[in-house]
């Protein structure tokens, strides 16, 4: 019998990853002055270089992508030269790190902007709340709705993103097109009102998407490229009229790029709406015939019986990683977890980032 669990190894492209437990992608805005990634974030995941795949933050694919304080990106050479010293420590202990490629769209403020310029988005739609910026909260602003010409630089700029990203000797890169980010705001159409290719109906709203997905794929082999999606999530005033009709044509067109893995949120992370809380992941997960990855509020045990099951391949782990840098040794044994500081989640220093203790410590 062909038996699976949490610890098997599983080979994702070129990469063979040692277990089934991934870390998942999380913005903890330590980066250095410029974005720069610094010395503690290279032990932060070093510590966690256990995890069969690392994903790593979100890293903006240019400075109109950042939409936070000290968010690290990977549009210049000081940044790139970070990320190196980050890939070579988590190779050096055995492990697999691919890059989140981030553009967060209208979830910023002119003053995280070049030129104090407005946000950009596929509709002039403000999202509800504030934007967190380097002076505290300040409320979303309507966004400027891109140009066609700008659209296609933006596309540009996910490439030039996975070259540096592929210099700077990541496995692989994800593209984040999940949690009301840029490219989830041009899937769903509670933020995409537009009137021309890119908007009306799905085909239309994932021209972006599977234009990112092209250009990235020319220059890095599919194999080594991941996408990320969350079809519920109403994090950052998101919604869609018809999520399953949307992601599943989504879905259908990602199987002939044969990718990496196709890696969902399967929930929220904001309260949903009554009624908006039924979406059917499995069918989802089989309309897609590569490498699912399950991520949102798994367990140890409901993540060992969903690979054990097939429903998943890989289960990605956030908060549990960041408070457990050896989540897979403390699975491993059953161990019990260590208490993650919500106070310390974004922003700080080394205390609540790379302070956590080890099982053997
Ligand atoms: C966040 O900063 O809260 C955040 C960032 C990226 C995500 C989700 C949440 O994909």
């Amino acid at each position: 019998m062909n038996s699976k669990d949490l610890f098997s190894p599983l080979q994702l492209g070129p990469s063979t990853l040692t277990n089934r437990i991934v870390m998942a992608p999380m913005t903890r805005n330590r980066a250095a002055e410029g974005n720069i990634p610094q010395e503690m974030n290279r032990l932060y995941y070093e510590q966690r270089a256990s995890a069969g795949l690392i994903i790593t933050e979100g890293a903006q694919i240019s400075p109109q992508g950042a939409g936070y304080p000290f968010t690290p990106g990977i549009y210049n050479d000081e940044q790139i030269l970070g990320w190196k010293k980050i890939t070579a420590a988590v190779h050096q202990k055995g492990g697999h790190i691919f890059i989140q490629l981030w553009h967060v769209g209208r979830i910023s403020h002119p003053s995280l902007q070049p030129d104090n310029a407005l946000p950009v988005a596929p509709s002039a739609i403000k999202p509800d709340g504030d934007a967190f910026t380097y002076n505290g909260p300040q409320p979303f602003v309507e966004p400027h709705a891109l140009e066609i010409s700008e659209i296609n630089n933006i596309v540009d700029d996910y490439q030039q993103a996975t070259r540096h990203a592929l210099n700077a000797g990541f496995d692989g890169v994800e593209i984040h097109a999940a949690n009301g980010y840029l490219i989830d705001q041009f899937l769903r159409n509670g933020s995409n009102n537009r009137t021309d290719e890119y908007g009306g109906p799905p085909e239309n709203r994932s021209r972006f998407l599977l234009q990112v997905l092209a250009a990235v794929t020319s220059v890095c082999d599919s194999q080594r490229v991941g996408i990320r999606l969350s079809p519920l999530n109403s994090f950052n005033s998101m919604r869609d009229s018809d999520p399953m009709t949307l992601f599943s044509y989504v879905v259908q067109q990602l199987k002939p790029l044969k990718l990496a893995y196709l890696h969902v949120l399967e929930g929220s992370m904001s309260p949903l709406p009554e009624g908006d809380e039924i979406f059917d992941y499995k069918k989802l997960a089989a309309l897609y015939d590569g490498i699912y990855m399950a991520n949102h509020g798994y367990d140890r045990q409901s993540a060992d019986e969903a690979i054990k099951s097939g429903t998943a391949d890989l289960v990605s782990f956030g908060i549990p990683y960041i408070a457990n840098p050896d989540l897979v040794e403390r699975f491993k044994a059953d161990a019990p977890l260590n208490a993650p500081d919500q106070a310390s989640f974004y922003g700080g220093d080394e205390t609540g980032y790379t302070d956590y203790p080890f099982l053997s410590s």
